[in-house]
């Protein structure tokens, strides 16, 4: 198990079956969920059977590579989740970062601690050449903490989305580090 070193506040660890009630918790509030499915939460069917497999699934098929669930080293509290993820036909030394905390850990600069910890673990430990992230144009705190993590705008796209979410007519944008920006 190859897991993403702690940083100053936070550890990482690998999600298993225990967690299905943190998962269903973290994605009932709307305001959680707002900019990835408008607001609509997710079942724990939905956990149990196709979320938390494919989590599981990753970890075996994408060693050192994966989703995991961020605690505070204080008190053990989950604060959410960040995952570190190749593309689904994209190489493997370009993974893409992603983020999801409870709205109680928001405002605290968790996010750009842990998706630093997961830059410096795939530049240091799994050797990407880049990594990436992206997210709906409107979506300024998620934009922030890319540029905080010292990310750059790469390009503005319009993703299909499933859901219609309030500002998708503004579009996308995809921000991306390489290996010589973050040394
Ligand atoms: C986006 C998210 C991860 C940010 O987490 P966080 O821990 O609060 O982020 P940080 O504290 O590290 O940084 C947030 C930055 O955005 C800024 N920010 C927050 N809300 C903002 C807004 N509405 N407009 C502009 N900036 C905003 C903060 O002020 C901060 O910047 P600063 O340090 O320069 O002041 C969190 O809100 C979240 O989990 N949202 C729900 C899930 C989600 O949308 N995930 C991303 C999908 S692409």
């Amino acid at each position: 198990m190859t897991l993403p070193a702690p940083t100053r506040r936070l550890a990482f660890r690998e999600f298993s079956p225990a967690d299905t009630d943190l998962l269903v918790a973290l994605d009932s509030d709307p305001q959680v969920t707002h900019f990835i499915t408008g607001g609509m939460g997710t079942t724990r069917e939905e956990v149990v059977e196709h979320v938390l497999p494919y989590w599981e699934s990753f970890y075996r098929d994408h060693p050192g590579y994966g989703y995991w669930a961020a605690e505070t080293r204080s008190g053990q509290e989950f604060i959410g989740w960040f995952h570190l993820r190749p593309g689904v036909d994209g190489p493997w030394s370009e993974p893409e970062l992603g983020y999801r905390l409870k709205r109680s850990a928001w405002g605290h600069g968790y996010a750009t601690e842990g998706s630093r910890g997961l830059m410096e673990h795939a530049f240091s430990v799994m050797g990407a050449e880049r990594v990436l992230a992206e997210c709906m144009r409107v979506h300024s705190a998620s934009r922030r903490v890319m540029e905080k993590c010292g990310m750059t705008l790469v390009r503005e796209f319009r993703a299909d989305w499933p859901y219609r979410i309030p500002g998708d007519e503004h579009g996308d944008v995809e921000y991306a580090i390489d290996r010589a920006a973050w040394a």
